[in-house]
């Protein structure tokens, strides 16, 4: 079984994240979404919230027989939850520039704190290119609405923390 590890603050979860998680399952067996909890970085949704919101995507996709997903929080390094699932892929979704050079940098430095873990770097499709957790949020947060930029479901969860 093949297994990969795919980080992110997912706060929230958009549909440029999914995207990347069913091409990731394409590659995949298995994949892991690690939802990061950083002290220092205030987020909108709890990490228990941005998990279920993202169990909830996930039992919604109709997965093909071989794929399993789970959802889990960490804090912490992600090359020691990689380490723990056994895991030498870590997947990123790059949506330009800008996330590559910031990927880049992470990628770097994990590769020397754990050089057996390669990190998968999957381009967005032009059309999730410009979606961003933190812009969604912006809107959201000032009544417009966020139709096409993630799902019902979170779109919902959005409107209940304006
Ligand atoms: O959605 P984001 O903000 O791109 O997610 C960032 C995340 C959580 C994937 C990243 O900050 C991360 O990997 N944090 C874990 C801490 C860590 O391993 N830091 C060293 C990376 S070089």
């Amino acid at each position: 079984m093949t297994l990969a590890v795919y980080p992110g603050s997912f706060d929230p979860f958009t549909l440029g994240h999914r995207d990347i998680l069913l091409r990731s399952l394409k590659i995949f067996d298995q994949v892991v979404i690690a939802v990061g909890v950083n002290q220092n970085k205030k987020t909108l949704f709890t990490a228990n919230e941005r998990v279920e919101m993202i169990e909830k995507e996930v039992n919604e996709i109709k997965l093909d027989k071989n794929n399993i997903v789970k959802v889990e929080c960490f804090e912490g390094l992600i090359v020691d939850l990689a380490s723990k699932h056994n895991a030498k892929s870590l997947i990123k979704g790059v949506r330009g520039p800008v996330d590559y050079d910031y990927e880049a940098q992470m990628a770097g430095m994990n590769t020397v704190m754990c050089p057996d873990l390669e990190t998968i770097f999957l381009m967005s499709k032009p059309e999730f290119s410009f979606i961003h957790s933190s812009l969604v949020k912006q809107i959201s947060l000032m009544g417009g609405d966020v139709t096409g930029f993630v799902s019902d479901s979170i779109k919902n969860q959005l409107k209940t923390k304006s």
